[in-house]
């Protein structure tokens, strides 16, 4: 049995069956209509402790177009951890559904659901990583750009989940990745290690600044995240205060270029992390990014259920 924790987790060439699973199944989606029932009968639960908008829709309607069906458990029905220990989540969800995607608040929650589960668990967030995410923006730009391999993702904004799962799968695949921060948002330092470690292997370049202009010099892709992610609420006014020099606006997107693509995962704060202009542009992959979960998600399932 195989779980699809953190990105971390799997080798290059996992990570491109998974990339071409999904491929296989968008296609076949776009040329006939639908998909093959491979996952007819199958159960994915699906455990929320937070929003969800794209995860919770992407997943169910992904197991539908499967043959399969999926169950939203709502952050109040299950109390993840109070009114139900989590291993006893994970052993009784095991006996009913034949997976379990879970969006948490800690990263040490999926990890025990793992380890108590006798079914694939599926990360749909943590406070720590956002691996299906970086999936789905990942192909995404091997859609855009036929390769993944050389090409440079500058990162502006918060080094959050989102960035830890990117700038992963961006040194496994052998993409470049520069990240400006302000000080004291930086991503966790041994983030940055393991994925220099990575690099040294596939070529990539890894970087680090506080000074956005930098990081989006010669970008192929410019990506951004909210300020503020859901769990640091309270943080909010503080990290407005900090934050706006790391907006994504047309000032930053040409010192880019007029090729470089930008993406967000959405949901974004518009006026915030990036204006309206530039979220709304010709270079924006806002949009295809986001229904690329569903195609990203599908191969995901394909592996670990069929
Ligand atoms: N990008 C993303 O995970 O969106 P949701 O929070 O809406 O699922
Ligand atoms: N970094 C954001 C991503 C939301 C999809 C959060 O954790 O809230």
């Amino acid at each position: 049995m195989q779980h699809f924790l953190s990105i971390t987790d799997f080798s290059a060439d996992e990570l491109w069956q998974f990339l071409r699973q999904a491929k296989e199944l968008k296609d076949e989606l776009k040329n006939t209509g639908h998909n093959q029932p491979i996952l007819k009968g199958k159960t994915l639960g699906m455990v929320f402790q937070k929003p969800s908008l794209r995860t919770r829709v992407s997943f169910e309607v992904g197991m539908l177009h499967l043959g399969g069906h999926a169950l939203y458990l709502s952050p109040n029905e299950i109390g993840l951890g109070g009114r139900e220990s989590v291993p006893d989540v994970a052993r009784v969800l095991s006996g009913y559904v034949d997976g379990i995607m879970a969006r948490v608040f800690a990263h040490q929650h999926i990890l025990q659901l793992a380890e108590y589960s006798r079914v694939p668990v599926i990360n749909g967030l943590s406070d720590y990583d956002h691996p299906c995410q970086a999936l789905a923006d990942i192909f995404t730009l091997w859609e855009h750009f036929g390769r993944v391999e050389g090409l440079k993702m500058a990162y502006v904004g918060d080094g959050n989940n989102v960035a830890t799962s990117l700038i992963t799968l961006m040194a496994k695949l052998g993409g470049h990745f520069s990240i400006a921060t302000p000080p004291g948002y930086e991503l966790p330092a041994e983030v940055v290690t393991a994925a220099r470690h990575l690099a040294e292997e596939t070529n990539a370049m890894i970087s680090v600044t506080h000074n956005p202009a930098e990081a989006v010099t010669g970008a192929d892709v410019i990506y951004t995240d909210v300020w503020t992610s859901m769990g640091q609420e309270k943080e909010s006014q503080e990290r407005l205060k900090v934050f706006p020099p790391y907006q994504i606006n047309s000032q930053l997107l040409a010192q880019a270029g007029s090729q470089a693509v930008v993406m967000h995962c959405l949901p974004a704060h518009r006026g915030e992390e990036i204006t309206d202009e530039v979220a709304d542009g010709t270079q924006s992959l806002l949009f295809p990014q986001a229904e690329n979960r569903l195609h990203a998600q599908k191969g995901i399932l394909a592996l670990l259920l069929g």
